[in-house]
């Protein structure tokens, strides 16, 4: 595995792969890997001839207060796993290579940023959408690879790339969870004993609602009721930041059950700031 600081050496490689016909997946990431990581690696090592892993903690998706310099990192654990799993370049660039001093364009899609998350984290999408713009730029990439656990990203994510005819293929792969139910997150270091010992109770929560609707229940605010309800009791340490039903592809908020529907939140516990969802009935083909 070839490690790449430069951007530009980054498009040379690219370039070279692509004038041998061999075609790039992608797979960006913030690093310190768990699980859920290795499963994206994983699905993409199998999707084309080369594979780029990026490993970048984007400052432009941080807001002020928000956990940029503590987020946790582990680059050399990271690239031996990157390795192992087959990665052809691991990129990993300083802010200043991606970022020049005077950097003025940005990539948004500001409707469906300004619900969920980015209703909490203004400007955070902004962020996401630019480097992940920037790194298909950069590779050129056939397919690209992400988390649903970040629901909201990869629509998002999928909406720019549709609307800029960004030539990428964008594939999902289910959140990988602990035995007990709570998704993978490099954030969950944040959990103290008694944090994480409640932490389940937030995924626990959202299969009680899709069990609700797979019996019939349509109404998305008696859903909502039912699981603050249930939060109330088994989840005293949890703060909550939103719980929405939406729209799976659009995002948009959906009142009655009649088709694909999701359920979403934010949960903060401690230091941490949990992310999780469930799809309430089937989404269409994506
Ligand atoms: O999901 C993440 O880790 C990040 O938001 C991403 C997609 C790597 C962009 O920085």
């Amino acid at each position: 595995m070839q490690l790449i600081a430069s951007p530009r050496e980054l498009v040379s490689t690219c370039r070279q792969w692509r004038r041998q016909d061999e075609d790039i997946a992608l797979v960006p990431t913030m690093g310190y890997y768990h699980a859920g990581h290795e499963d994206l690696i994983r699905h993409a090592r199998g999707l084309a001839k080369r594979l780029v892993v990026s490993l970048f903690v984007n400052p432009a998706q941080f807001g002020p207060g928000e956990d940029l310099t503590s987020y946790p990192r582990n680059a050399e654990r990271d690239a031996a796993i990157a390795r192992d799993l087959g990665a052809d370049v691991l990129f990993a660039p300083e802010p200043a290579d991606m970022y020049a001093s005077d950097h003025a364009t940005w990539v948004e899609v500001p409707d469906m940023a300004a619900t969920m998350c980015g209703q909490r984290r203004p400007g955070h999408f902004r962020g996401v959408c630019t480097v992940v713009l920037k790194l298909f730029m950069l590779t050129g990439a056939d397919v690209a690879v992400f988390g649903r656990k970040d629901w909201q990203q990869q629509a998002i994510l999928t909406r720019m790339t549709r609307d800029l005819n960004v030539p990428v293929r964008i594939e999902t792969r289910p959140t990988v969870r602990e035995e007990d139910g709570l998704a993978l997150s490099s954030r969950n270091v944040y959990l103290t004993r008694e944090e994480r010992a409640q932490a389940p109770e937030i995924y626990r929560g959202l299969c009680f609602a899709r069990d609700m609707a797979a019996q019939g229940a349509t109404d998305a605010s008696l859903l909502r009721q039912s699981v603050l309800r249930r939060w109330a009791e088994r989840l005293p340490l949890g703060r909550l930041d939103y719980l929405v039903v939406v729209d799976p592809v659009s995002l948009a908020s959906v009142q009655e059950i009649r088709g694909p529907a999701l359920m979403a939140c934010a949960v903060r516990m401690g230091r941490a700031r949990l992310i999780d969802n469930i799809e309430l009935a089937q989404s269409p083909d994506r």
